[in-house]
């Protein structure tokens, strides 16, 4: 099983996880849905520091190579309501680093609680240096204002480690779910779980790219279903493509994903990046209430929405996993919207009313 996974186990990586996390079945969701069960969670929310996600699994091995090139300081770029941003500042408080980052503005219209809870004031509790880019849509000019301040540091005497955003890069952060396909491969075997899709958000690509690299260096057919959150599928496709060539690379074995094996899915992504849709909300209110689980409106209710699609597409036999990346905190920055559009959503489904 290792070789074929090539150098990953040789590649410097810091600890920083809670692994390997649960797979737990959505019994009353399927139930919903009218299925006799087939319906998974891979609870990737919990990996445990700073409220955990995705985003603690990639900076695994974006720290372990920080650390390892002995830097003092990681820099890194994301949205206002990053939880890229949040794990690497808190990842960084973990190896005795600072933590300098630089929020974009990339939803419109936010303030107030955007501006100042959720992920930002974890960013501030966590003692990371702020800095605002007004541009939300220019991914190579944020990395490259990045750079710009950690050229200051540098002539500041300082050793810093830019985790990079764009493509173009080493696909670091990719490897982090090269090594959870390993682990959800195993869960499944040894619980004797059926499993034929995995549904997943595709943002900057390396969850999708990852986990469909690993999973099928690792011999499995199981269909990856990549959710799009920011861009639309040709052009998520592409670079999900890119990616799995430079993870191939990176580990010097065959690149194993042909380009056709990529499925992007852009159903939910209207009306855009950070913005919630009447499909995704259901879906918020469903995994909450049926199953507890908290899902974030910028990514995970999107994903769970087009889980829910593919459940309702898909044969009564089909397993299917939604992996919760997490972003919880998230949910904080939209409480306002979120408690007005629940109730909304929640008075129209009610017995009696003329929407239900
Ligand atoms: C909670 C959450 N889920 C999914 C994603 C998308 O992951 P990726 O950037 O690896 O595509 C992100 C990215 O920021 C995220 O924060």
């Amino acid at each position: 099983m290792k070789n074929s996974l090539g150098k990953l186990d040789e590649l410097p990586r810091v600890a920083l996880a809670h692994l390997p996390t649960p797979v737990e079945a959505m019994g009353n969701l399927a139930a919903a849905l009218g299925r006799n069960g087939g319906l998974y969670v891979k609870r990737d929310d919990c990996t445990g520091l700073a409220f955990g996600g995705n985003k603690v699994r990639q900076l695994e091995f974006y720290l372990g190579e920080a650390r390892a090139e002995g830097a003092d300081t990681v820099l890194i770029t994301g949205a206002v309501q990053s939880n890229f941003v949040r794990c690497a500042a808190a990842g960084a408080a973990r190896l005795g680093m600072d933590c300098h980052v630089q929020l974009e503005e990339r939803v419109p219209g936010k303030s107030g609680e955007y501006r100042t809870s959720g992920n930002v004031l974890l960013d501030r509790m966590l003692g990371a240096t702020i800095y605002s880019y007004a541009e939300g849509e220019d991914e190579e000019g944020a990395d490259r204002r990045v750079r710009e301040i950690a050229d200051e540091l540098k002539a500041a005497g300082r050793k810093p480690y830019v985790v990079p955003l764009s493509p173009g890069h080493k696909p670091l952060g990719a490897l982090g779910y090269v090594d959870a396909a390993r682990e959800i491969l195993g869960q499944i075997e040894d619980e004797g779980i059926r499993m034929d899709e995995i549904v997943v958000a595709s943002g900057s690509g390396s969850t999708h790219a990852g986990l469909l690299f690993g999973l099928r260096a690792l011999g499995s057919d199981i269909r990856v279903t990549g959710v799009c959150v920011r861009r639309d599928a040709a052009i998520q496709k592409q670079r999900i493509a890119d990616r799995c060539r430079d993870i191939a690379e990176l580990l010097e074995v065959d690149p194993v994903v042909g380009d056709d094996d990529v499925i992007a899915m852009d159903d939910f992504l209207a009306p855009g990046y950070g913005r919630l849709n009447d499909a995704a909300l259901r879906a918020l209110d469903m995994a909450a209430r049926r199953e507890a689980l908290i899902l974030d409106p910028v990514y995970t209710a999107k994903t769970m929405a087009a889980t829910i699609q593919r459940a309702q597409e898909a044969g009564p036999d089909h397993g299917i996993m939604f992996l919760h990346t997490g972003g919880t905190p998230g949910a904080f920055a939209y409480s306002e919207s979120l408690t007005a559009e629940l109730g909304r959503l929640r008075a129209a489904n009610k017995p009696g009313s003329v929407h239900a």
